[in-house]
């Protein structure tokens, strides 16, 4: 297309550039949106024509353009590479703003993108490749200027590869997906009373003798220490860190299978019997494989050394296996312990891993604890409007001095059935959940009595009782992961207009064919207005 054709067309697309947040307009044949999720810190459409992708360049940070060309070829199916002779996208480093933070113009002449450092450029190029658009007869991105960092430093999917063991392709797909919303950290929960997911030199028979089996009877898996190494290194590509969880003292049969010296005899309660009833699965034994569903029955031995040797040989070897700066001893549930034998627990547990040189985190019933590491930062897992005094848990990590990750379980537990849709995932959680319960909820609220610094960040985790594939991941994470990237990531709601459900659903909206382009099956819920090309 010659240069004054482009114009005129250009023009018309301008015409129809709506603003950011609104729905898409037509016009002139050509719709036009400016939709980023996470919502940015800042975004306004810019003065002058969009930027036109056919026979643009690309230069900068090799990374950053290899990142970029890959989301533009599987958008568009434009090979910037090897067209290279138009006007020019620059993606570059430029030190001195905030962590992570990028800075993004577009407009008919150029596309710019700095990154304060390299995880801010690949954000950067994450909020471009969410840009590209058709537009007539070619793609475009909009005239546009952004300037973006994110609201909290820990933003976190987890996987349970415990009740369904998931494989390295699987992990390394799904940090893919989330690394595309921003989100920077994946905790891996590689332990459960259905199975051990991780192999440890100094402890071999945990695979050997507890990894095999699943609910429902399901097949087991392990990781290999190469297998692990593989995820952490893939994880770091994409700028995030692995956050590996073993649970304890609770959620610890499996450990029995391997070590049946340091498990105390199941607790069986009504509760325990009424899952089996509701559920299927036999009652748990001591010693046998238990692939039930049903959760609080085990704990580990608390008054025997040997448990905090097992205890310091596990998170030894993890600390050594792990670049991040965080280990999760879970503590959770630990409904087989008794109360004083639990704090005595969790206060030794996460001084090993203190010790270690890691920062523990733990579930936020071990913020009752009194004697827990200074620096063990609490996860909240009750819901947006808390009960049970599971906020006065949580606050005891902010009384330690320590932070808090928020996983409101009725708003961000991914596994949770949506109204509609799939027969996947469970509803214990006050489900099934919405998208819209996903999105409406504001994380300074949730814990009264602390402050923005004392949340660490966001983290919406996946539990696998009912999910088996990836392509099962996918349909639960996703819209609802990206209601939980824009807690972690943007501002808060109320100092920003795109921090509305309606903004969100409509943002959400425009990514349906980059999802579908990218190989994302995810759920198209009625509650978003998809856009389908
Ligand atoms: C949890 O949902 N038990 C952390």
């Amino acid at each position: 297309m010659n240069r004054r054709r482009r114009r005129a067309v250009t023009a018309a697309v301008l015409a129809a550039v709506v603003l950011a947040g609104c729905a898409p307009a037509v016009q002139n044949g050509a719709t036009v949106s400016i939709a980023v999720v996470p919502a940015p810190a800042s975004l306004q459409p810019a003065e002058g024509a969009p930027f036109r992708l056919e026979s643009a360049s690309v230069t900068g940070e090799a990374d950053a353009v290899a990142t970029l060309s890959a989301l533009v070829a599987a958008r568009s199916g434009i090979d910037l590479a090897a067209d290279g002779e138009g006007p020019a996208i620059d993606l570059r480093i430029e030190r001195g703003g905030a962590a992570e933070s990028y800075r993004l113009t577009a407009d008919e002449a150029s596309v710019v993108v700095t990154g304060a450092d390299a995880a801010g450029l690949f954000y950067g190029v994450q909020s471009l490749g969410q840009l590209v658009q058709p537009s007539g007869d070619g793609w475009i991105i909009p005239a546009v200027e952004i300037d973006d960092a994110p609201r909290f430093a820990y933003r976190g999917v987890m996987l349970d590869v415990a009740r369904h063991f998931h494989s390295v392709d699987t992990v390394k797909g799904y940090i893919d997906r989330a690394a595309g919303l921003k989100l920077n950290a994946l905790h891996l929960h590689l332990s459960d009373d259905q199975g051990w997911r991780i192999h440890l030199a100094s402890r071999p028979e945990l695979t050997e003798l507890a990894s095999s089996t699943a609910v429902g009877g399901d097949e087991g898996g392990f990781y290999t220490k190469d297998d692990y190494r593989e995820i952490v290194e893939h994880a770091a590509s994409r700028h995030m860190i692995v956050v590996p969880e073993i649970d304890m003292p609770g959620h610890t049969h499996a450990v029995g299978l391997a070590y049946p010296e340091l498990v105390e005899e199941p607790v069986i309660t009504d509760h325990i019997r009424e899952t089996a009833r509701d559920y299927g699965g036999e009652l748990p034994v001591k010693g046998t494989p238990y692939d039930g569903m049903a959760v609080g029955f085990s704990s580990l031995k608390i008054h025997d050394e040997a448990t905090y040797d097992f205890v310091a040989d596990v998170f030894g070897e993890l600390a050594g296996m792990t670049p991040g700066p965080y280990l999760h001893l879970g503590g959770d549930e630990a409904l087989g312990t008794p109360e004083e034998d639990f704090a005595l627990f969790v206060s030794r547990a996460s001084t090993i891993i203190a010790d270690l040189g890691k920062t523990p985190i733990a579930w936020h019933e071990a913020g009752s604890a009194a004697d827990l590491a200074d620096s063990t930062i609490g996860q909240y897992w009750g819901y947006v409007q808390p009960t049970d005094g599971m906020d006065e848990k949580a606050r005891g990590f902010v009384r330690n001095g320590a932070q808090l990750i928020l996983s409101p379980a009725d708003a961000i537990y991914l596994d949770m059935k949506y109204p509609t849709g799939p027969e996947l995932g469970l509803t214990w959680a006050n489900g099934p959940t919405s998208v819209q319960r996903a999105y409406d909820w504001e994380p300074s609220d949730v814990v009264e009595g602390i402050e923005e610094s004392d949340i660490l960040g966001v983290e919406a985790p996946m539990w696998a009782e009912t999910i088996r594939t990836a392509a099962d991941i996918d349909t639960m994470a996703f819209p609802r992961i990206a209601a939980a990237a824009e807690a972690a990531w943007s501002p808060a709601t109320g100092d920003s207009d795109l921090r509305t459900w309606e903004s969100f659903r409509t943002r959400v909206g425009t990514l349906g064919p980059l999802w579908t382009s990218l190989g994302i099956g995810f759920h198209p819920s009625g509650e978003i207005p998809w856009v389908t090309e």
